[in-house]
């Protein structure tokens, strides 16, 4: 189904019974032109609602606020100068900057003009500039085996149809022996509405319906994606990639953290997580660094 091909209407409503989405497939295409309007035209929004909680020179993983200054899931800090990264779907590129700033090469990706525009004007407030591609995630614009790391806060992966096919290129960019570590909604809280409150407690769809929440407009164009993969699909990616599934964090919710952004409350918070971060490693030569405890982000197997 091409992307802009003229659909009946939308309804019945998307598998959750919200007004105004949909409940058919939503192909590659059509997903990657929805999302690059969509954060073209959110861009401002979303950096005016959650740039403070980002920073411009830092690295959080997720609204449970877990960061990689404490977490290390990337790796020893060490190993980060002179390390080759790509950021993928960096939106501002905060995680860039930090990266940059730890003396790492790294290079921000993303889909949307609007959100690689916040991330020059980040560069401008905070005088750490980063190179910026804009692309899709699926198809990477660079050779074989370029980067020793690549990395992922809610960057691309939620929001793309054929999620084997972006594993499969950052894995075909990074070196042996390199790591992709990836941030990504817990695939659990597809089961409820997206609703931080009382609301967002209570089942209302099967956790294997991967149909995903699209929102269209009145022509039938899909105008907002975002697709559902169990955390068995997510595993198969990786594995299906040739890359090893190192170790997944579910970050706890801070006690002392009163920020809600969207579906992420303190409420929830307390009681399941949010977020799921998967490390993996291409298989080859790298740096045997171990992976400890992380305070607040669960345990090594
Ligand atoms: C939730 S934002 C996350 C941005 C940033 N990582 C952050 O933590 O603020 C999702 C980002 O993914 C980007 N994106 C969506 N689909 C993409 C694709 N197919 N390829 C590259 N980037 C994509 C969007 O443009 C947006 O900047």
């Amino acid at each position: 189904m091409s992307a802009g091909a003229a659909m009946p209407p939308p309804g019945p409503e998307g598998p959750a019974g919200v007004p105004g989405t949909v409940a058919w497939p939503v192909g590659p295409a059509e997903s990657v032109a929805a999302s690059r309007s969509w954060w073209d035209d959110e861009a401002a929004g979303y950096q005016a609602e959650h740039g403070a909680f980002l920073g411009d020179v830092d690295f959080v993983w997720c609204p449970e606020r877990l960061r990689e200054a404490d977490a290390a899931l990337l790796g020893p800090p060490a190993a980060l100068v002179g390390a080759r990264v790509l950021e993928v779907g960096c939106g501002a590129a905060s995680c860039s900057r930090w990266l940059v700033d730890r003396g790492a090469d790294a290079v921000g990706l993303d889909l949307s003009a609007g959100m690689l525009r916040e991330a020059r004007a980040a560069d401008a407030r905070s005088g750490v500039a980063v190179p910026l591609v804009q692309a899709d995630a699926s198809r990477l614009p660079f050779p074989d085996a370029t980067f020793d790391l690549a990395c992922s806060a809610f960057g691309a992966v939620p929001f793309v149809a054929d999620t084997a096919a972006l594993t499969a290129e950052v894995a075909r960019v990074l070196r042996p022996g390199g790591r992709w570590v990836f941030a990504v909604n817990h695939p659990m809280r597809w089961i409820f509405p997206d609703d931080p409150g009382e609301d967002g407690l209570h089942v209302t769809q099967s956790y294997f319906d991967r149909s995903p929440y699209a929102e269209a407009d009145d022509e039938g164009r899909i105008t907002y994606v975002e697709h559902h993969r169990t955390l068995g699909d997510r595993v198969a990616d990786v594995v299906g990639a040739g890359l090893v599934l190192e170790g997944l964090v579910e970050p706890e919710w801070p006690p002392d953290l009163d920020d809600v952004w969207g579906q992420w409350s303190p409420l929830r918070g307390a009681l399941f997580p949010g977020t799921a971060i998967f490390r993996c490693r291409k298989p080859g030569p790298g740096p045997d660094d171990g992976w400890g405890p992380v305070a607040g982000a669960g345990r090594r197997p």
